[in-house]
């Protein structure tokens, strides 16, 4: 599939439900969220349909996002039906990891190639408060199993946000014994800006990825260790992700920079939303039913969705910068 602007779209993000067992306070509200009833949220049955039909027009890479992903029943049976889809080479998805000591052997022998995991903090307060109430040894045991499971690459996700001071040297260590590849994600004005979703995104609460790498290399200096350097290929993925490291480290250190060095032009990706939508854009609001079609239509019908989305799909997103890009929250797009 080509877009509008003739980028190769081969990823495909299928966002499984908008609930969660955490309530990370740059992703969602801390109460008020309005349950989706279930009707309105695609079946199982209809994201098997959408994935062949995708595969079909050339969609090779799908990631299961949230929401929280392993919170919908039937997941691990969704793995085995995607990856046993011609076509499909990659299944992954996106967790807090809650879960994974629970699912992390099913889903490798559904046929789940990696995980990325969400962790923005090592300290055990902080990380109660940042998911609102979470408990970090869940999270830690899950990234354990991970490894455990023999998932690879496993990656850990760490969204900096300015007020939350995060200790970003130790999180990078993090790489060098253990083949994590960590990534620093710089903080995105998604959702309610206005403080809804509890620290309120504003341009001062941005670090750069530019800056988390400076002071990851100052700190190397002071500790008397090599510092970051470029990393050949990098762990496999299809993401926007820069990759460093430690020499001789066993995994890598990566840069998500949406809002520093835009990578528009590497597009490669298209949304689903747990209740069928299609977001050609994470920083748009607009959006492209696909239910009705999986629901009452052909599969020329789907299809005639999935080129409309290529379409409407811009070349790069507006200024993020200065307003919020998108009033939904994260938790309803999957990232
Ligand atoms: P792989 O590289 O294949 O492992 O996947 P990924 O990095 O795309 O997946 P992941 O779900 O871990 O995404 C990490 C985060 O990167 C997302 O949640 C977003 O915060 C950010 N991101 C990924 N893709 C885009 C994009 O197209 N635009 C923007 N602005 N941010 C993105
Ligand atoms: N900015 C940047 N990253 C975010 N994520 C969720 N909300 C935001 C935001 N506002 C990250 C999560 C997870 C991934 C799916 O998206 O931490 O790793
Ligand atoms: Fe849940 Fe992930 Fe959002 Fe946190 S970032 S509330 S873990 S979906």
């Amino acid at each position: 599939m080509r877009d509008g602007h003739g980028r190769r779209i081969d990823y495909m993000r299928i966002s499984l439900t908008d609930r969660c067992n955490l309530r990370c306070i740059y992703c969602m509200p801390a109460e008020g969220i309005v349950q989706v009833p279930h009707d309105r949220i695609l079946r199982l049955s209809e994201i098997e349909r959408l994935v062949r039909i995708a595969a079909q027009m050339g969609v090779e890479r799908i990631r299961l996002t949230g929401g929280e992903p392993l919170v919908r029943r039937g997941v691990v049976d969704l793995v085995a039906a995607i990856a046993s889809t011609p076509g499909i080479k990659d299944v992954s998805l996106t967790t807090n990891g809650i879960l994974l000591p629970r699912y992390a052997a099913d889903l490798k022998q559904a046929g789940l190639r990696r995980v990325n995991i969400s962790l923005d903090t090592l300290d055990a307060a902080q990380y109660r408060q940042v998911t609102r109430g979470g408990d970090i040894t869940s999270a830690l045991a899950g990234i354990e199993s991970s490894l455990e499971a023999g998932f690879s690459p496993v990656k850990v996700n760490a969204v900096a946000v300015r007020s939350l001071d995060q200790d970003f040297w130790a999180f990078a260590r993090l790489s060098v014994e253990r083949p994590l590849h960590v990534r620093f994600i710089e903080y995105m004005p998604v959702g309610d800006s206005s403080g809804v979703c509890g620290c309120g995104w504003g341009p001062e609460e941005v670090v750069s990825c530019e800056e988390i790498r400076d002071r990851i290399n100052r700190r190397a200096l002071a500790e008397g260790v090599e510092g970051l350097l470029p990393a050949g290929g990098g762990p496999e993925g299809a993401g926007p992700a820069r990759y460093y490291e430690f020499p001789g480290a066993q995994g890598t250190v990566g840069f998500i920079s949406p809002l520093s060095r835009h990578f528009c032009g590497e597009c490669n990706r298209i949304r689903v939303t747990s209740m069928g939508k299609i977001r050609p854009c994470l920083f748009s609001d607009e959006e492209i039913d696909v239910r009705e079609a999986l629901r009452c239509g052909s599969d020329d019908a789907v299809r005639e969705v999935l080129a409309r989305a290529m379409r409407m799909k811009p070349g790069e997103h507006g200024n993020p910068n200065s307003a919020h890009a998108t009033s939904t929250n994260m938790n309803q797009i999957g990232g």
